[in-house]
């Protein structure tokens, strides 16, 4: 089975489209619909029919572009079911643990409440895929618009448990401002001040910044390393826990 052919590419003003085809059924996925005209493009310009809108929360630069993309391809629309009054045009509700059929692979959904209270992963384990929408992304998290910093760690502690080749796709380019935080509370991290060089070079280019790794995020994602006792030490917060520490460093990102 070859790879599934994964486009990534920038719309709005930050946010990221992503299109998922397999040239063997022909099946096409777009993450989310952050703008419908974008997106369209990129399917006419693959020759790509469009099959599957898979949702993974439903703030409107996430979902404007359903309704447009259902008029022309009358995809199957997956969302989460916590959020279906808040998803127009949904065809499929999921929850936590339900797997569906994507291109003859298994797409397993992960609840990551915290940035909304309902969103949810896409997790791909044959093609080591995840689609993190708005909860993790490179070098940082989603803001807690919806959930506590319970909710949030406890996300992204589960995103962190999957394998450490999983490439990550994210729905925002926050990465460069996300590691200029980072290096602030995570001084003596030689990885991170490794890629921080590498991302500025890449923004310089106008490149993206992702696809990242799990392994990647856990070696300078701050907010994957509340456990890292050079980083407590940095906070003062040697005897917390981890989501003292998780808390914390959320405020701080907050206000820088
Ligand atoms: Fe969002």
């Amino acid at each position: 089975m070859t790879r599934l052919m994964i486009d990534q590419f920038s719309c709005r003003q930050d946010n990221f489209g992503v299109i998922l085809h397999d040239p063997l059924t022909g099946d096409t996925a777009s993450i989310d619909a952050p703008d419908g005209a974008v997106i369209a493009r990129r399917l006419e310009e693959g020759g790509w029919r469009l099959t599957h809108l898979l949702m993974t929360h439903h703030h409107p630069d996430h979902v404007e572009g359903i309704a447009a993309l259902a008029e022309t391809w009358s995809p199957e629309i997956i969302g989460p079911d916590a959020e279906k009054a808040k998803i127009a045009g949904l065809t499929r509700t999921v929850s936590d643990g339900d797997t569906f059929d994507f291109a003859g692979r298994s797409v397993n959904v992960i609840a990551t409440p915290g940035h909304t209270s309902g969103h949810i992963c896409f997790y791909l384990p044959e093609e080591d895929l995840l689609f993190a929408g708005d909860t993790l992304f490179a070098l940082g998290c989603g803001r807690l618009f919806e959930g506590s910093p319970e909710d949030m760690f406890g996300s992204l502690a589960r995103l962190a448990a999957l394998p450490d080749q999983t490439r990550v796709y994210c729905g925002h380019e926050y990465t460069q401002s996300n590691g200029r935080f980072a290096v602030t509370v995570d001084p003596d991290n030689q990885a991170l001040a490794e890629r921080m060089k590498e991302i500025d070079d890449l923004r310089a280019r106008g490149l993206p910044t992702l696809p990242t790794t799990i392994g990647f995020e856990k070696r300078t994602n701050p907010f994957l390393r509340t456990g890292d006792p050079s980083l407590r030490k940095h906070l003062g917060m040697e005897a917390a826990s981890d989501i003292e520490v998780f808390a914390e460093l959320r405020r701080r990102k907050d206000r820088f």
